[in-house]
């Protein structure tokens, strides 16, 4: 049976292991060697894998800068780095204002090197990739995975094929996966599909697979939970009570979580501490939405998904498993928004210069609408991540306002326009 309560992570070593590190599987608990072969689920009962450590870290075993910082938590001393983590936790006064909490604070994940949080997982990822000797890495992706993984990838010298849902993806994602080498197959089916294919692939050996079903992957994306508690204990002189997030496959409410079990097992944060994880999706593709507020113990695939923000359009978000715990055991809770809900947060937020993609936007608006129906308390300190750059969907950003002008070159032609805006 599945425990992933908060204080399930022990510090005690399978026998059959001999290293630091291995693999547990989170429903049947079998224990794997970490890279003596590739493997990304149980080969016993198919269930997802964690990463488990025989020494687990405490806030004094952190020192430097970005992912790498908390290598004490970490398979490796280093990775594949582009100098990734270390982003901003932004104040918005006037969103705070508005919305009426004590303290609202944005984390910008849209600030890493290629512009999204998966950057943080890649480094981890690639790193793994290394120790196993694989040479061709692919992903399904609705843009932002296959974006970290072209760059991470080409850094490391290695092959990259990225399988995207056809006419789905943003423009700034595809064009950093083509500038940054990656091979591009676009299918004509959305992102779940385009997983179910690769993962095939993953498993007859062709590809090795770096979508969060990795979990090395989320090992890096954890460490956005432990710069949120230290930057919040640094610049706001206490832990958030909440963490609200967009999501999309699940991989980072799962990672966040991890995190948190980690640091409660070693002693370094009271359980009373972790912040409530709180999900947010898009109406037109929210099936752990509709699993949380059901008490179901499983997600339902959705086969029909849509909404403008395209990096959370998915039907079968794979860390199901360990996301539905991580929500239900913070006291966090999920909902869904509207497209123009996801859309009027996106500008709210530029209005205070902060950039950010569709799907980033979707945690501020969770947050009004859970504040609106009661669910937030006005003492409460919240984090919104905000997952991706502006720049990744220019198209979603030109037509957010006003078309711009044409009008003849001259000076008063332009004054003319400045006083009839
Ligand atoms: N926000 C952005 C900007 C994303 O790109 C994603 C996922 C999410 C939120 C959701 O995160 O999957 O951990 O729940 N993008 C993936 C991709 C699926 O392929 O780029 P999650």
């Amino acid at each position: 049976m599945a425990d992933l309560t908060i204080e399930s992570i022990g510090k005690k070593k399978p026998s059959s292991i001999k290293g630091d590190v291995w693999l547990t599987c989170i429903e049947c608990g079998e224990a794997y060697p970490p890279f003596d072969f590739v493997i990304y689920r149980c080969q016993k009962c198919r269930g997802l894998l964690e990463v488990r450590y025989a020494n687990l870290p405490k806030f004094e075993d952190f020192s430097g800068r970005g992912v790498w910082r908390y290598s004490a938590s970490l398979p490796f001393e280093k990775g594949v780095s582009i100098k990734e983590g270390d982003t901003p936790l932004y104040t918005v006064p006037r969103i705070e204002t508005e919305i009426g909490i004590d303290t609202l604070r944005v984390k910008h994940e849209g600030m890493n090197p290629t512009g999204s949080f998966k950057d943080r997982g890649m480094t981890v990822g690639v790193r793994v990739v290394q120790e196993l000797g694989v040479e061709r890495l692919a992903c399904a992706s609705t843009g932002n995975t296959s974006a970290s993984l072209a760059a991470y990838g080409s850094r490391a010298g290695l092959e990259v094929i990225v399988l995207l849902p056809a006419g789905k993806v943003a423009m700034g994602k595809v064009a950093q996966a083509s500038l940054h080498g990656a091979k591009i197959l676009q299918l004509d089916g959305n992102f779940d599909e385009c997983l179910d294919i690769v993962t095939k692939l993953a498993n007859e050996g062709e590809v090795y697979l770096l979508n969060s079903v990795n979990p090395f992957r989320l090992e890096g994306q954890k460490t956005i939970g432990f710069e949120i508690l230290e930057q919040s204990l640094e610049e706001v002189g206490r832990y958030p009570d909440r963490i609200v997030l967009p999501v999309g496959n699940a991989g980072n409410t799962a990672a966040l979580y991890k995190g948190f079990r980690e640091l409660v097992a070693s002693g370094a944060l009271k359980v009373e501490e972790v912040p409530k994880i709180t999900a947010i999706q898009a109406e037109g593709a929210s099936p752990v939405v509709e699993a949380i507020k059901s008490g179901k113990g499983q997600v339902e695939r959705w086969s029909d998904v849509e909404t403008k923000a395209t990096a959370i359009r998915i039907g079968n978000p794979v860390n199901a498993p360990k996301a539905l715990p991580a929500i239900r055991e913070t006291k966090g809770t999920a909902i869904s928004v509207s497209d123009e809900e996801i859309l009027a947060a996106q500008c709210e937020l530029a209005e205070e210069g902060i950039g950010v993609e569709p799907a980033s936007a979707a945690s501020i608006a969770g947050l009004k609408k859970l504040r609106s129906q009661g669910v937030i308390e006005d003492g409460e300190y919240v984090v919104c991540l905000a997952t991706g750059v502006l720049l990744k969907d220019p198209d979603a950003a030109s037509f957010a306002r006003d078309a711009p002008r044409e009008i003849p070159a001259s000076v008063e032609a332009v004054m003319q326009a400045i006083l009839n805006s």
